[in-house]
């Protein structure tokens, strides 16, 4: 059950080094990234799935991060378009064409969406990108559940830094934030504690 899975995961903090994730379960976890839904679906992202040591090693984590990132088996580093371009929108049409054919109503839709996106702030627009990257995130945590792999969500890490090793800005990218994945280690006080969340009374209000 869905449940099960999101009460199973938790933000882990020790991984073990020695274990490294199978091909198998690392692709179910990308294929999440690749349904997840996006703003008019223009997925605009891209993961560098990172295995490299010294590549993990040198990413800019914070704090603990570094040691969990280091022992992770891999880093999947979410990286959002630093704008909406012409070129980009495009080719997100393109892909829609290529798959459903040519129509119409694509065409009006995606005119109108680069009128409203190409001359706007490219700051808004690297916001609006990074929030589609966010979802794919929560796919991913809820996939690699789903496969029994240990997962921790992570914004603690310099992105300046991370940028810089990946040669993000070069293609136009901006790391946002990296989900670790692997296998949990000894010493993890996390391991096994109750969820702290809201109640729902505070959470939701029913308009009715
Ligand atoms: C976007 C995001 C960023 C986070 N950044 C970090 C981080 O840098 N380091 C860390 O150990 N945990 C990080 N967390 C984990 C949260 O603290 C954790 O998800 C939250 O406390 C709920 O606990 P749970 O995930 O174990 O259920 C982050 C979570 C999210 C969703």
């Amino acid at each position: 059950m869905l449940k099960d899975l999101m009460t199973w995961r938790y933000a882990t903090k020790a991984y073990d080094p020695a274990r490294t994730l199978p091909e198998d379960k690392l692709e179910a976890i990308l294929e999440a990234i690749r349904l997840a839904p996006t703003s008019s679906g223009t997925q605009p992202f891209e993961v560098f799935v990172v295995t490299n040591p010294e590549i993990k090693k040198s990413l800019g984590m914070m704090g603990m991060n570094q040691a969990a990132t280091e022992n992770a088996s891999h880093a999947l580093v979410f990286a959002s378009w630093d704008t909406y371009t012409e070129e980009r929108i495009d080719s997100v049409h393109a892909a829609s064409e290529s798959v459903r054919g040519k129509s119409e109503l694509a065409d009006r839709y995606y005119t109108g969406l680069k009128g409203l996106y190409v001359p706007r702030d490219p700051a808004i627009n690297a916001e609006h990108a990074a929030r589609q990257a966010y979802i794919a995130l929560g796919f991913a945590m809820l996939a690699a559940a789903e496969q029994k792999v240990d997962a921790t969500p992570m914004e603690g890490f310099d992105p300046a830094q991370a940028d810089k090793v990946l040669g993000l800005a070069e293609r136009g990218l901006k790391s946002q934030v990296i989900l670790t994945l692997g296998y949990r280690g000894d010493g993890d006080w996390l391991e096994g504690a109750p969820k702290v969340r809201k109640s729902a009374e505070a959470l939701f209000t029913r308009v009715a």
